[in-house]
């Protein structure tokens, strides 16, 4: 069995190849940049991780694990011209570097890769995969246009949040490990056991993503501090502040929204502090966490194989970047 350490290091080595031909050089130089500009992995070694649970991993598992990072890379050429992004991974975004048709097409043309990586896949497990990944996709389709119709709305509630980050963002983890365990021969339940695991995991992790997106370390961090903020995102941040601030602070907020004025981020960050968003930032994640290792628990396979999905999960949770 791999560490979780050492199976990054592998896909890591396994993935820095170009995924694109040369020509025409003005579409792929841009997908091949973005790819090669770092990004955690985390999809892919889910999927291996998946498979390791519960046997030796197989090639098809790495097929698996190229095309949902593929995938994952083509949502974030799209979400960040969407969300007006400059910065990603500390580098320019696409869509400024190359111009939003470019950034169109990069998306497209990655997401058509995923789906090459998938094809090579053995046939017995060919049907399901594709399933579970189209039904993934399109809820990814479906949690970011709620993310963009949120922007809009004046308050959104908790519920609703979770609802839109399950969708934008955790379908995709819990998807990961299950195609991942599928290819390890998991059983019906086990794959049901770890799919809500994922789900509590994704949840937890996009809640990290908002709260570093707001108070994160920059330089680390690798994305235009207080973005979310500038776009009015819903996050569970503006949410608990609006929910436990005084009527001052209530007003303020409603007021910096609907402005643009440049000291909005400092204005709003302030607010949020004083509102101990950072308390609710741990309590929420630890809610998540919780939920999510009781499924982890219920996966019937020895202990010692569910220790590199431990170690991951604790590294999402402390992540900085
Ligand atoms: C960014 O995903 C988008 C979210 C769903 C939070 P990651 O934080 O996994 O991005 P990279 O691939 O590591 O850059
Ligand atoms: C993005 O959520 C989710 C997807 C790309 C599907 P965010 O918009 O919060 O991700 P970042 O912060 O830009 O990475
Ligand atoms: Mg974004
Ligand atoms: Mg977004
Ligand atoms: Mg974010």
């Amino acid at each position: 069995m791999y560490s979780f350490q050492e199976l990054s290091e592998k896909f890591n080595k396994e993935f820095d190849h170009p995924h694109f031909p040369e020509s025409p050089n003005t579409l792929y130089a841009p997908g091949e940049y973005f790819l090669n500009i770092g990004g955690k992995r985390i999809r892919p070694v889910m999927c291996l991780l998946g498979n390791e649970l519960f046997s030796d991993i197989h090639t098809d598992a790495y097929q698996l694990a190229n095309a949902v990072e593929l995938f994952h890379n083509f949502t974030l050429v799209h979400d960040d011209m969407m969300d007006a992004a400059s910065l990603r991974r500390g580098k320019t975004t696409v869509h400024i570097k190359y111009g939003d048709n470019t950034a169109l097409l990069v998306g497209d043309v990655m997401m058509i890769r995923a789906y090459e990586y998938i094809q090579k896949i053995q046939p017995t497990h060919l049907s399901k995969i594709l399933q579970i990944f189209n039904s993934t996709a399109k809820e990814v389709c479906e949690g970011q246009q709620l993310d963009m119709d949120f922007e809009k709305m004046e308050k959104v509630s908790l519920d609703a949040y979770i609802e839109m980050i399950t969708l934008k963002t955790s379908v995709l983890l819990a998807a990961s490990l299950v195609m991942g365990a599928i290819i390890g021969g998991a059983s019906e339940n086990n794959c049901k056991q770890l799919y809500e695991f994922g789900k509590k995991i994704g949840i937890a992790y996009q809640i990290q993503d908002d709260y570093l997106d707001a108070f994160g370390d920059a330089a680390l961090f690798g994305k235009e501090p207080g973005g979310d903020i500038k776009q009015n995102k819903k996050t569970f941040l503006l949410i608990h502040a609006l929910e436990v601030a005084n009527e001052q602070q209530k007003v303020d907020l409603y007021e910096l929204m609907k402005s643009e004025t440049p000291d909005k981020v400092e204005k709003v960050l302030a607010i949020f502090k004083a509102c101990k968003v950072d308390a609710w930032a741990e309590e929420l994640k630890a809610k998540y966490m919780n939920e999510a290792f009781a499924h982890l628990e219920n996966i019937a396979v020895v202990e010692k194989r569910k220790q590199p999905i431990i170690d991951l999960a604790h590294y999402l949770m402390n992540r900085t970047k």
